[in-house]
């Protein structure tokens, strides 16, 4: 029965596109298998494409008869060598796939510089015959466009995943490394079939234990399952560590005894692990321990462990996810004002990694004012795939569109087409080291993601993760032929609900740029009325500043003043309340109960207009898969079912629970219409 433990590689027969064609037409399989990268292709090959057509493909040294698929390298085969194929500028994980005729017979050829480019080819002619493509006229050419593509798995070692809705960790740490799971090895093929190529194992609250022998031991062994697939291992580093496990005195980054500290850490770890990737740290932000401990900046503290890893080729992943101890005016200014002036000053092997927005994985934010504010300095991007504010794994809620929407927004800092993309894969100010981060959705779940509409985020992630400018519909519609069917009466409506579905989670939990209105702590269900506390922006009261007058936190001019940290053309915008988008109204503004909205309604009637649009959406997404029963296999489509009934009524609740709460603020009667309240 499915489970969806094979995720988006199920190389189902069902899924080519003519049952009367000859499955995918590969007779021949010419694939080397010297190199562990090559293995892995070649084991793929088969296993795909005996999968879906039926029939393994004869394995030959060369190819000696038509429908051949011939991989490699010009170095792995002379067959490919002789074609001369051009291959400059595909670097060493791109990928050409071509139709070619190979001493006289019709060939797909799959070809790289390198084996890990060979692999990330296998997949995409794989990607091909799932979705029911056919092999005629290929001429493809592929290279990502950014180069550290890594999850971050936010595990406290002891099985516990931080903000983790997909059962424990998948990395057992206990039986590790005596024991490899082979969950290892699916997660790699899983990974690398969307060119991920790199995973922080540990929580960025980071536990220093993960960077003593023992656990080094283990990380090891991870990194030898994953290394095939092209996958590089690398940690969170807990800036105390020098203290909690090197018996120093102090973490200072200036201090030599801490400095050679680090730099014999950096000669161990690269000695069990020679391609480890390198340090992800949080520093200096809910209470982890950082340089400015000890009066030093981020600068400071990066460059010492970029410092530590230069020699063996490693970069620093230093996170801008910051907020001081002081009572912020603005929590949404402070990543800012603390980064941008040290532009320029961290070494050429740190990478600054920023959330897609000021605050933290909302529903929806603006993007984040530092991304095009430091061109001396490359910054990668750091997206959520767990949905800690999106209904955990419970809700369905493709995030495709929220990272499309933030990696297409334009800073406009240099003139116009200057977006986050550009930004981010160094085109715009010229830099080498590129990078995205996602923070992983993966547990021990058979379904690995607790849903299985969240196995689409982490493949969505995965896909802009290699090109930022894809289309995240396109994105569904891959991913639903491959995961689902190809049958276009799945994937319309399958794709329609999931394209709907993030709008639909902004309505239900507030829309017109609201945020931060979750319950204290679980940040699962509503709660607009969160006051008091050790914080104020640990509160909804702080973020949506309602009262009996209006609402929104004004961020204009006149207000907190964060519209400036954007560059003129978008502070204009967004200092504007006539020329803000909607969307983001509230984040910007701070208006009447009763302003005019372009639909015509005040913006109270507009409020609860969304939040009933937000259940409705939900009801038309059970409504379309229950018109899928039959159409997918059961198991899948019950447990879908199922989730949907919980969201529909946890929408619900949203809604109920939020209008009551603001109605009391505002004072306004319900608009004509608009369900009473419970
Ligand atoms: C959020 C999240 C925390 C996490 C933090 C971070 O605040 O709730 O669990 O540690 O982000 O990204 O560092």
């Amino acid at each position: 029965a499915e489970d969806g433990y094979e995720l988006w590689l199920r190389y189902a027969p069902a899924v080519v596109a003519d049952p009367d064609s000859h499955g995918p037409g590969i007779a021949q399989l010419v694939a080397g298998s010297e190199s562990p990268v090559q293995a892995a292709t070649r084991r793929e090959l088969l296993r795909g494409l005996q999968a879906l057509s039926g029939v393994a493909p004869v394995g030959a040294d060369t190819v000696t008869e038509d429908a051949a698929l011939l991989v490699g390298t010009p170095a792995s085969s002379s067959q490919i060598a002789r074609l001369g194929l051009d291959l400059e500028g595909l670097g060493r994980e791109g990928y050409r796939i071509r139709s070619a005729i190979v001493d006289g017979h019709a060939t797909t050829v799959v070809a790289a510089n390198d084996d890990i480019g060979v692999l990330y080819g296998a997949f995409h002619l794989l990607r091909l015959l799932q979705t029911g493509q056919p092999l005629a006229d290929l001429d493809i050419r592929e290279a990502p466009r950014l180069q550290v593509r890594v999850l971050n798995h936010w595990d406290d070692l002891d099985r516990y995943v931080e903000r983790g809705y997909s059962g424990q960790s998948i990395w057992d740490w206990h039986r590790l490394p005596g024991w490899l799971d082979p969950r290892y090895t699916d997660y790699a093929r899983a990974n690398a079939s969307i060119g991920i190529n790199g995973a922080v194992l540990n929580n960025v609250n980071a536990n220093a234990d993960v960077l003593t022998p023992m656990y080094l031991e283990k990380v090891a062994a991870i990194a030898g399952v994953l290394r095939p697939y092209g996958m590089k291992v690398y940690l969170s580093a807990r800036f105390s560590a020098p203290m909690q496990i090197g018996g120093l005195a102090t973490a200072d980054p200036v201090d030599p005894a801490v400095q050679a500290w680090w730099r014999a850490k950096a000669d161990e770890i690269y000695s069990a692990i020679p391609d480890f990737g390198g340090f992800l740290v949080k520093a200096n932000s809910e209470g982890q321990p950082g340089p400015q401990d000890y009066g030093r900046s981020h600068a400071d503290g990066a460059n010492m462990l970029a410092d530590a890893l230069a020699p063996h080729g490693g970069i620093v992943m230093w996170r801008a996810f910051v907020y001081s101890d002081e009572e912020p005016v603005d929590r949404a200014r402070q990543a800012y004002n603390e980064f941008v002036p040290l532009d320029g000053r961290f070494r050429d092997n740190v990478l600054v990694q920023v959330k897609n927005g000021p605050i933290d994985f909302q529903p929806r934010e603006p993007f984040h004012p530092l991304f095009g504010a430091m061109p001396r300095t490359p910054l990668m991007m750091e997206f959520q795939i767990t949905k800690e504010y999106l209904g955990f794994s419970t809700h369905l809620a493709y995030t495709g569109p929220l990272y499309e929407e933030v990696l297409r927004a334009d800073t406009h800092v240099q003139g116009p087409g200057s977006s986050v993309a550009r930004v981010i894969d160094g085109s715009l100010h010229g830099h080498a080291l590129t990078g995205i981060a996602g923070v992983a959705n993966i547990g021990s779940d058979r379904n690995w993601s607790g849903s299985h509409f969240d196995q689409a985020n982490w493949y969505a992630f995965g896909r802009l993760a290699w090109n930022p400018e894809l289309s995240s519909r396109d994105i569904a519609v891959e991913w639903t032929r491959m995961t689902f069917s190809n049958d276009a009466a799945v994937v319309e409506p399958v794709v329609g609900m999931m394209m709907a579905s993030r709008e639909a989670v902004v309505d239900y939990t507030g829309a017109l740029g609201l945020h931060h209105l979750m319950g204290r702590g679980h940040h699962y269900g509503p709660g607009p009325w969160v006051d008091g506390g050790p914080r104020a922006d640990w509160t909804s009261v702080y973020f949506h500043r309602a009262d009996r007058n209006g609402i929104g936190f004004d961020r204009t001019r006149r207000g907190s003043d964060a519209v400036s940290q954007y560059a003129a053309p978008v502070a204009g915008v967004f200092d504007d309340v006539a020329q803000t988008p909607e969307e983001l109204l509230l984040w910007f503004h701070h208006v009447p109960w009763d302003h005019p909205m372009r639909s015509g309604r005040r913006l109270w009637d507009e409020l609860v207009f969304r939040y009933d649009r937000g259940v409705d959406a939900v009801r038309d997404m059970r409504a379309a898969w229950s018109g899928l029963d039959g159409r997918i296999d059961a198991g899948r489509h019950a447990q879908v079912a199922a989730f949907l009934a919980i969201q529909q009524d946890e929408a619900q609740w949203w809604r109920d629970a939020s209008v009551a709460y603001f109605q009391s603020i505002s004072g306004m009667p319900l608009p004509a219409g608009a369900a009473p309240p419970p």
